[in-house]
């Protein structure tokens, strides 16, 4: 079991875990993940390190409520815990001294890039960060990214807060106004890092994106995480999850994460509905469904199932 220490909203459906996980937070370096499992019959998902804090034993996460498993894990807080948490995964962020380093975050992207963020300024670069959000209130860890950058840029769509437009439009503007850059990293939604990709390209300009295709095992086993990069087959938990964007096949990896799309409504719908209700969803359409109440592996009841009880129905229809 790993206990949530600390478990605040950064924006809507935003929410920052501090987790205890001391082995994770002494080895992790930028760019890792871990995979978790909120409770022993849950799916598992990846999930960026923020940050650590080896001396405490803590990690962060910041998580993104858009389906059935990051919705339960943001009702989680401060004294619950998670049933199992494995990292760190993936193959660190490529830092070193290149000169200048222009960093993008797209709303929850600003979270993963951080990170790496903070890595290239302290192996010496000049960092120049852009976040973006759809409006001011998805602007996160603003002062965070500002502490680590020699310049910040913010922009939102609709103009509530700093400059209006996308982050395309601020990374046009540096290309324009002759900005030295010696590499882009931009972490956010497929189709804002395809067009980053898209604006670099004709300039020459290296670009490396952190993917997010759908993940199992996060170890090379399932093939779950295939992403075609350079024309040629990639499993982004070990052999990523950065890759160099200009080779990244974006239509593939948008087909391939929308594979599931239907079951993944059926079984967010199913647990609203159930969490509303107050009783069991009903039973899913998946031959494998695990049938008994969940338990942590730990043996003890789960944590969030004893503040929920309720929604203990959910969990025997898994995913
Ligand atoms: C290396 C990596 C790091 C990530 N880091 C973060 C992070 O720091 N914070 C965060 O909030 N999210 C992160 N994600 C995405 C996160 O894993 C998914 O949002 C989560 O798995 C969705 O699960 P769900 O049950 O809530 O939603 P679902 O109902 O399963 O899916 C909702 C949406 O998320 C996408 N999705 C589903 N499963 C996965 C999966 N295993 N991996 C990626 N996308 C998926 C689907 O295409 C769908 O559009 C990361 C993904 C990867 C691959
Ligand atoms: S998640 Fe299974 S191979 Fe990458």
């Amino acid at each position: 079991m790993f206990r949530i220490v600390e478990a605040r909203f950064l924006a809507p459906e935003v929410k920052l875990f501090r987790i205890e996980a001391p082995r994770i937070a002494r080895k992790r370096k930028a760019g890792q993940f871990v995979i978790l499992r909120v409770h022993d019959h849950g799916e598992r998902i990846p999930l960026t390190i923020a940050d650590s804090d080896p001396a405490a034993g803590t990690v962060t996460l910041v998580v993104q409520g858009v389906g059935k498993t990051t919705k339960m894990l943001n009702s989680l807080g401060a004294g619950d815990s998670i049933c199992d948490i494995v990292g760190p995964l993936g193959l660190p962020s490529h830092v070193e001294a290149v000169g200048t380093v222009v960093v993008i975050g797209g709303g929850l992207g600003t979270a993963i890039a951080y990170p790496t963020a903070k890595a290239f300024k302290e192996a010496g670069n000049r960092v120049i960060s852009v976040v973006g959000g759809r409006s001011r209130a998805f602007v996160i860890l603003e002062d965070e990214v500002r502490a680590i950058s020699d310049e910040l840029h913010v922009a939102t769509d609709d103009g509530s807060y700093g400059r209006k437009g996308f982050v395309t439009d601020v990374l046009n503007d540096l290309i324009a106004a002759g900005t030295r850059i010696d590499l882009v990293l931009a972490i956010g939604p497929i189709p804002m890092m395809r067009a980053i990709a898209e604006v670099t390209r004709p300039h020459g300009i290296k670009t490396v994106v952190s993917l997010n295709p759908i993940m199992v095992d996060g170890t090379g086993m399932c093939g779950g995480c295939r992403v075609i990069v350079g024309g040629k087959p990639q499993f982004a938990c070990v052999d990523g999850p950065e890759f160099d964007a200009h080779q990244v096949d974006f239509k593939i990896l948008t087909q391939r994460n929308a594979m599931y799309r239907d079951m993944e409504r059926a079984s967010l719908e199913r647990f609203q509905a159930a969490a509303e209700t107050g009783s069991p969803a009903p039973a899913p359409a998946v031959a494998d469904a695990p049938s008994s109440t969940a338990e942590c592996a730990s043996g003890g009841e789960c944590r969030f199932i004893q503040r929920v009880p309720e929604l203990a129905g959910v969990w025997k229809g898994g995913k």
